[in-house]
């Protein structure tokens, strides 16, 4: 175990090494590790799962660390196919061309870049696309799409062989992995190394702010080391010699950042979105240790009341099951003390999650097809940051006098009348 699993002791960003304890969800299974059938339950491995913010640049953090390779070397996220996650891609695309002028052969490179089908939307406008990502399996995936992936973490190793093999990239990014890397120094390195001078870096990460007013204690878990303010980002971009130009919101995951960078040497004006998020940030207390106490607060309650809604339901003989499997669900279930005892089933539509199990719980994963025919009364909304979406599809279910729960910020039941209290 000492092998794999470490304190850490500097932080990530800003070399300090002062820590306030914010929360500890105690030893947890590792929430995306899904299992099979063949997989021995007694060897399952638990993992710490604690809280820390650096009181000096307010990166907050797990204060542990495991090697990357058991998390990521065969990955079973994939990132989604939702609708809106697709409009979303396609938004960044169109924005980046505008912003940056891509013309066709430009050089796009992602990092973390999964199963290829935001860079294969790039290659449809005419851009040459490079991935990288560490886990084997999606990078195969992708590379059978014809997005040519490179199956390793991205450093800065990784960015001079791109950049010698391929040109310099007018454009690097990384959407929804940033927060997974243990060295985010030598990826910014990677990039620094890749990017041409008068290119743009865009990361896409969850929003701290967002996460500590909506209670989204269920993103929290262990492949997610960091989670980002825009004002740590800034520290650490500016320590590589990147400048912020422009952030927006996007609502995806949770509640996001889309944080535009460019070499400082390069002639991007600064927008005003840049100052009015910092200056919100410090408003909002995200330098204030109070703002980290009440959240553990928050998210204590919150936990008590989805675990004793759904235990009151169950004891009430009501049947309980879960709404798609994301790691967040895994991660919500396992902090509220939810198991099998209380969720029959969770449906996903991802088929490489059909058929496994949640790890420690060993709740199934059915398709929507094997969910059919065992309707529960109330569907747990685990996949609550696509609630939207999935209520209007699930008009049906609601109609005959199905519920669902949406847990996060904080429970609350939704009936074909509306919230039911
Ligand atoms: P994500 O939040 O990490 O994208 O994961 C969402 C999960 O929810 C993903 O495994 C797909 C699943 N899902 C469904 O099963 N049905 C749906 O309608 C949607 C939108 C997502
Ligand atoms: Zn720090």
């Amino acid at each position: 175990m000492q092998d794999i699993v470490r304190a850490i002791d500097e932080c990530r960003v800003c070399g300090h090494n002062d820590w306030l304890d914010v929360v500890s969800f105690g030893s947890t299974p590792l929430a995306g590790n899904l299992l099979g059938e063949e997989d021995d339950p007694s060897s399952e491995p638990l993992f710490p799962l604690d809280v820390v913010v650096c009181r000096e640049c307010r990166l907050m953090t797990l204060r542990h660390v495991i090697e990357p390779d058991v998390l990521f070397g065969h990955y079973r996220y994939v990132a989604s196919d939702a609708g809106s996650i697709i409009q979303h891609m396609g938004q960044l695309v169109d924005l980046c061309v505008e912003r940056i002028g891509l013309t066709d052969q430009d050089l796009v490179v992602e990092f973390g870049s999964n199963t290829g089908a935001h860079l294969d939307l790039f290659r449809q406008a005419g851009m040459r696309v490079v991935g990288v990502d560490p886990a084997r399996n999606l990078a195969g995936i992708a590379n059978e799409r014809g997005v040519e992936t490179i199956p390793a973490g991205f450093t800065a190793e990784v960015g001079r062989a791109i950049a010698a093999g391929h040109g310099q990239a007018r454009l690097v990014y990384g959407r929804q992995c940033f927060a997974h890397i243990p060295d985010i120094h030598e990826v910014v390195d990677g990039v620094t190394a890749l990017l041409a001078p008068d290119g743009l870096f865009f990361v896409e990460v969850p929003y701290l702010a967002e996460l500590l007013a909506n209670n989204e204690f269920d993103t929290i878990f262990h492949e997610h080391l960091s989670y980002f303010s825009l004002g740590s980002l800034c520290r650490l971009f500016e320590s590589h010699g990147l400048r912020v130009v422009d952030v927006r919101t996007a609502d995806v995951h949770g509640g996001s950042i889309v944080v535009f960078a460019a070499p400082a040497t390069a002639g991007y004006e600064v927008r005003p979105a840049v100052a009015e998020m910092l200056a919100k940030e410090r408003s909002q207390g995200i330098a204030e240790e109070a703002t980290y106490r009440e959240f553990a607060e928050r998210t204590e309650r919150v936990r008590a009341q989805i675990r004793e809604l759904v235990r009151g339901l169950v004891a009430a003989g009501r049947s309980v099951a879960g709404y798609g499997a994301p790691t967040k669900g895994s991660a919500l279930l396992a902090a509220c003390g939810l198991g099998h005892q209380e969720i029959r089933f969770c449906s996903d539509t991802t088929v490489l999650k059909q058929g496994k199990m949640f790890p420690g719980s060993r709740i199934p994963i059915w398709s929507p097809e094997q969910a059919r025919d065992h309707v529960p009364d109330y569907y747990l909304l685990l996949a609550w940051n696509y609630a939207p979406e999935i209520i209007s599809k699930e008009k049906e279910f609601l109609e005959n006098g199905g519920r669902f729960i949406v847990p996060i910020p904080e429970p609350r039941v939704i009936s074909a009348d509306g919230v039911a209290g």
